[in-house]
C-alpha cells in the first residue's frame, strides 16, 4: 500500500492502494467511478479511456503510480446530466448510440480530440477513434455527433 496523490475531475485526491493497481481498476473498485467499463483489460478496445492532461489513454493497463500529480479525468468529469458536455449532447441528437458500452471512452477520446484539434476534419476524428471499438457499428453516426460538437463548441 501506498498513498498516491493526483487531481481526478479537477479535485485534488489522494488513494491508499496498491501502486501497482490499474487506475481503471482503483477509480471502479475504490473510488466508486464506473463510467470508465472493463472490456479487452489489454489496452486494445478503449473502453476504459481516461484523459491524463489531454490525452486519451486506456486506465486498465496503466499502474495507479504513473499517475502521481497528474491531471485524471474520467468521463464523470466531462458533464453532467444537468451540464452535459457538447458533445454528450450531440451524441444524444445524432444518436450515436446502441447499447452504450463503449460510449464513455468514446466520448474521451473525442474530448481529447476536440482539445487539441477544435476543427478536425472526417478522416481525423476517424483516426482519433480508431482505436476504440464499437460492436455495434455505431462509427458513422459516432463521426456525425463528434463533428456536431465541434461545429457548436467553435461557432461563436
Ligand atoms: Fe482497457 Fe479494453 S478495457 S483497453
Amino acid at each position: 500500500m501506498a498513498s498516491v496523490r493526483f487531481r481526478l475531475n479537477g479535485l485534488e485526491t489522494e488513494v491508499d492502494a496498491d501502486p501497482d493497481r490499474s487506475l481503471l481498476d482503483v477509480l471502479r473498485g475504490t473510488l466508486g467511478l464506473t463510467g470508465a467499463h472493463f472490456g479487452c483489460g489489454a489496452g486494445e478496445c478503449g473502453a476504459c479511456n481516461v484523459m491524463i492532461g489531454e490525452r486519451a489513454v486506456t486506465s486498465c493497463d496503466l499502474p495507479l503510480w504513473s499517475v502521481a500529480d497528474k491531471d485524471v479525468t474520467t468521463i464523470e468529469g466531462l458533464g453532467t446530466a444537468e451540464h452535459p458536455h457538447p458533445l454528450q449532447t450531440a451524441f444524444i441528437a445524432e444518436q450515436a448510440m446502441q447499447c452504450g458500452y463503449c460510449i464513455p471512452g468514446i466520448l474521451i477520446s473525442a474530448a481529447a480530440l476536440l482539445k487539441q484539434n477544435p476543427h478536425p476534419a472526417d478522416r481525423e476524428v476517424r483516426a482519433a477513434l480508431d482505436r476504440n471499438l464499437c460492436r455495434c457499428g455505431s462509427h458513422n453516426r459516432i463521426v456525425k455527433a463528434v463533428l456536431r460538437a465541434a461545429a457548436e463548441m467553435t461557432t461563436p
